[in-house]
């Protein structure tokens, strides 16, 4: 499957109404925890096999900002929550350098079961997994996205460009304003990238504490 794949796919979900259902449950824990009840035996991929938990999201159901990742790795599989091992402690500290805590955000991933041996999900997987992310943005109605890595943003935005070009592009997903960075676990690998990183965290920040509601 190719990214074009991706791109009609979402405007098929668009088409058909999903952008729209969940207006009426805006905002409500209860509606997602409902979702995540109901999704926790999905087998509509491969990972389901073997997953030991689904990771759905957690975080602030009217968070103003989503942070979405990659897919749970081992320590989110086996807890069944978001950035919880070391990427997710490098991920706390760089909220809180930015003056933002889990309770002010919604985290989640592209794909919501852990990938085995951690390789990256995908297309079909990502595809099956994508019309959960949706519903929970709906729901949620954040009014900006950070995208951490490039499974993340090639897989929203639709492209094929290296992480090194998203990050210092102006984006837009689902007509909201998305940043892209370097995911937590490359920086852990790489930390030369820090840097650049910080900037970006600086430039998304910028942009959050400048809307509306929030200045
Ligand atoms: N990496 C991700 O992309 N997501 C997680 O939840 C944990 C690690």
């Amino acid at each position: 499957m190719t990214y074009q794949a991706i791109k009609q796919y979402l405007e098929l979900l668009n088409v058909s109404g999903i952008d729209c259902i969940y207006r009426a449950t805006v905002g409500s824990a209860d509606e997602l925890n409902r979702l995540r009840a109901q999704y926790s035996e999905c087998t509509n991929c491969g990972l389901s096999h073997d997953r030991y938990r689904m990771v759905y999201g957690e975080g602030n159901p009217k968070a103003r900002a989503m942070i979405i990742g990659e897919g749970p790795g081992r320590q989110e599989d086996l807890t069944g929550r978001p950035f919880v091992g070391d990427a997710g402690q490098l991920l706390d500290r760089m909220l809180n350098a930015i003056n933002l805590t889990r309770q002010d955000v919604y985290i989640a991933n592209i794909v919501k079961c852990r990938p085995p041996n951690n390789r990256n999900p995908a297309i079909e997987e990502r595809l099956a997994c994508l019309p959960y992310l949706i519903e929970q943005i709906n729901i949620i109605q954040p009014r900006i996205f950070l995208l951490l890595g490039l499974v993340a943003a090639q897989t929203l935005l639709q492209t094929d460009l290296p992480l090194g070009k998203l990050r210092l592009m102006e984006h837009t997903f689902m007509d909201r304003p998305a940043f892209v960075t370097y995911h937590p676990a490359a920086l852990l690998r790489n930390p030369d990238n820090k840097k650049p990183a910080w900037e970006d965290l600086q430039r998304f920040r910028d942009k959050y504490f400048s809307l509306a509601d929030l200045s």
